[in-house]
């Protein structure tokens, strides 16, 4: 994991040779209408105040549970007896990026979404009730963590989810040799080189021309950054967007030149 310090510079870096979020001046069809219609969205939706109050209830919870360890997604907490608002503080998604990907839903219309790395479900519930008609499969290895995510899901009356529990390097296989097709993908678990990377490749295999892949915290690490510039240069990725805090891959063929683009979020 790179120092807060790096991480400033890179993002500094990235802010000032990003595309201007207002959609002028870009070269892509579908980037202008990405930026204009879903990240220029600002209209508050009617699902984002249930699932904050959710996420503050669990910032605020002080009891502590039983953790695995899986991957290398917390840097922050190291035991194996872990508080939930330590959880919760250090690994859900902000919100400005989990409503990003719920209006991704509204507007993409995805049948069928996996995320890898549930956590308490909170981005979880963001992606399901993007679509009713959409089924959202979420992964989580820790059945502590599993339990809350599940309640989180009682909590705001969805019933669109299916949470597999276990490590998701056995239960992705088994899932893909079943479901074969994926239409939108947020990788959210192991944050290392090598499981991203397979991650990749197995959900390739499940990828149509209209799958959407989104692979969060690409900058986090030199291991991350390299990972996000292979899956980039892909020879299968036609487009990718790098909005820093997570990276944005599609396989759309009608782009007929590769094309890759930093937008400020
Ligand atoms: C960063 S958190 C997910 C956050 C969630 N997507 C959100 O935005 O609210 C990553 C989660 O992935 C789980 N995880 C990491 N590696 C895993 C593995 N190999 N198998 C199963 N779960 C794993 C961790 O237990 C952790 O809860």
């Amino acid at each position: 994991m790179y120092s807060h310090f790096t991480l400033a510079r890179k993002f500094i870096r990235y802010w000032l040779s990003a595309s201007n979020s207002k959609g002028h001046g870009m070269h892509s069809p579908f980037v202008f209408d990405f930026i204009t219609n879903v990240l220029n969205d600002q209209q508050p939706k009617p699902c984002y105040q249930p699932i904050e109050n959710r996420r503050a209830a669990l910032l605020n919870n002080s009891n502590s549970i039983e953790v695995e360890d899986f991957g290398a997604g917390s840097g922050v907490i190291r035991s194996n007896k872990r508080r939930i608002d330590k959880i919760a503080a250090s690994s859900l998604k902000p919100k400005k990026y989990a409503q990003l990907m719920h209006r991704m839903v509204s507007y993409y219309k995805p049948a069928t979404i996996v995320e890898l790395g549930t956590s308490f479900g909170v981005t979880t519930s963001y992606l399901a009730k993007g679509s009713e008609k959409t089924k959202v499969f979420t992964f989580e290895g820790s059945s502590a963590i599993a339990a809350i995510a599940n309640q989180t899901f009682e909590a705001l009356s969805i019933n669109n989810i299916i949470l597999q529990q276990g490590n998701f390097d056995i239960t992705l296989p088994e899932f893909l040799t079943s479901n074969p097709a994926i239409d939108l993908a947020f990788i959210d678990g192991n944050h290392r080189k090598q499981p991203t990377l397979q991650y990749f490749d197995q959900l390739q295999g499940a990828c149509n021309e209209n799958t959407i892949l989104i692979f969060d915290d690409i900058h986090w690490s030199a291991e991350m950054e390299s990972a996000w510039e292979t899956i980039k240069n892909h020879p299968s990725v036609t487009l990718s967007m790098d909005l820093f805090f997570i990276g944005i891959v599609l396989f759309k063929k009608e782009f007929l030149v590769k094309q890759h683009f930093s937008i400020r979020h």
